[in-house]
């Protein structure tokens, strides 16, 4: 026992998207003990929490959650109220080159913490809740019209969305099979800081700061709806204290924006940040080969969280992106962290042959 009011497991702490939902659930709840969970792969860097690792109320494990034992260890040791699932492999090009990887972390990862709630809440399950947090993407592609919504059927297309899919379907027959409490919520792209510089907001922004080329896949004209990543950590508090068991909510940015508008977007405001000319951006982008299935357009809509929890965007996109690129142009100690060693590996292979 501790003296804390609820113990949450968070996994994947240290990645881009988990590092701002464990910065919000430390700051925000107090008398809740924050245990991070996270295997430390390429993508997780205890440099994002800095500002919170000696907060009273926060921990940090090494674990990975392919591993049944770490996994069953941590139960025992911190008896745990709940699970917020984020830890995964997440990136689509890397799925293309890897896809047993995505298999093995996305789906038998879940399974393992699953199992884990499954039988380490077995005795008293009261307040007891695994939260999944997954993706748009396993809707699969819209083409110039419509939106996903919570009844959308699955059609994922990638290795990635697979992988996630697999896991939604996993968290829901743990619901109906054990009467696990589950709640999931599948989210639109994120943007903000601390994001790794390989998915293309980061990625294009680390170029255009080093005067390098700027590959935009195929025509530029795939869609993708982009929502600020703190929106989305505060999406998960609001899902997390007052979803409904056994539910899945939408998370979007109501905020669509072709691949070539948005680079060409970023491309001005850092001539102005950089004190470039009009245009010296821009001239870097480069066309190169699409990738593989690449889906065309994923939209969300959000309606459902916003009229039964609450929840909308904060922020307008333009205000985040600016806020976003000032990050990284204040940043050059993390990215030159982040990008040394394996991710120059990483982007020879995967940008040299395109
Ligand atoms: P990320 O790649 O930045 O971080 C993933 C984290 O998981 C890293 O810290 C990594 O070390 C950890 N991890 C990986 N394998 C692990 C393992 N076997 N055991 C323990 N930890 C492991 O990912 P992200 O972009 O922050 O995404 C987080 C979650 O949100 C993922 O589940 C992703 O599918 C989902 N999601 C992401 C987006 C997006 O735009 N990035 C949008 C919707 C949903
Ligand atoms: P990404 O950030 O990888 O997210 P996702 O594929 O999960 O939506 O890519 C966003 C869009 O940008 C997608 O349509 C692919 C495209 N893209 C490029 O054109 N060039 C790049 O170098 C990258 C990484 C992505």
């Amino acid at each position: 026992m501790n003296h804390f009011s609820k113990t949450v497991m968070i996994t994947g702490g240290a990645g881009f998207i988990g590092s701002h939902v464990v910065r919000l659930f430390v700051n925000k709840y107090p008398s809740y003990l924050i245990v991070n969970a996270d295997a430390l792969t390429y993508a997780g860097n205890l440099e994002n929490l800095k500002d919170i690792e000696h907060a009273p109320n926060y921990r940090f494990e090494k674990s990975d959650i392919t591993n049944e034992k770490d996994i069953a260890d941590l139960f025992s040791q911190y008896s745990f109220d709940a699970v917020i699932h984020l830890a995964a492999e997440s990136h689509v090009d890397r799925s293309i080159i890897d896809p047993l990887a995505f298999v093995k972390t996305n789906v038998m990862g879940t399974a393992v913490l699953l199992n884990a709630c499954r039988k380490f809440w077995k005795k008293d399950i009261t307040n007891k809740l695994f939260y999944h947090v997954s993706t748009d993407e396993v809707y699969g592609s819209l083409g110039e019209e419509g939106f996903f919504t919570e009844e959308t059927a699955y059609d994922p297309r990638s290795p990635y969305s697979a992988s996630k899919a697999a896991s939604d379907h996993f968290v829901m027959a743990y619901y109906h099979t054990y009467d696990l409490p589950v709640v999931i919520s599948n989210c639109s792209n994120n943007y903000g800081s601390h994001h790794f510089p390989e998915k293309l907001i980061p990625l294009m922004i680390n170029n255009i700061i080093n005067n390098k080329p700027l590959p935009v896949y195929g025509k530029g004209e795939n869609v993708r709806d982009w929502l600020w990543v703190e929106d989305h950590a505060r999406a998960i508090d609001v899902i997390f204290h007052q979803g409904k068991t056994g539910e899945k909510y939408n998370i979007g940015g109501f905020n669509e924006w072709k691949n070539i508008d948005l680079v060409h977007l970023m491309c001005e405001i850092m001539d102005k940040k950089l004190n470039r000319s009009p245009g010296i951006s821009a001239a870097l982008i480069t066309y190169v080969k699409d990738r593989a299935g690449h889906d065309l357009r994923y939209a969300i809509d959000a309606g459902k969280l916003t009229k039964e929890l609450g929840w909308k965007p904060s922020l307008q996109f333009e205000e985040g992106l600016e806020k976003t690129i000032d990050w990284y142009l204040q940043n050059h100690n993390w990215v030159k962290h982040v990008t040394s060693g394996d991710y120059q590996n990483y982007y020879t292979e995967q940008y040299a042959k395109r």
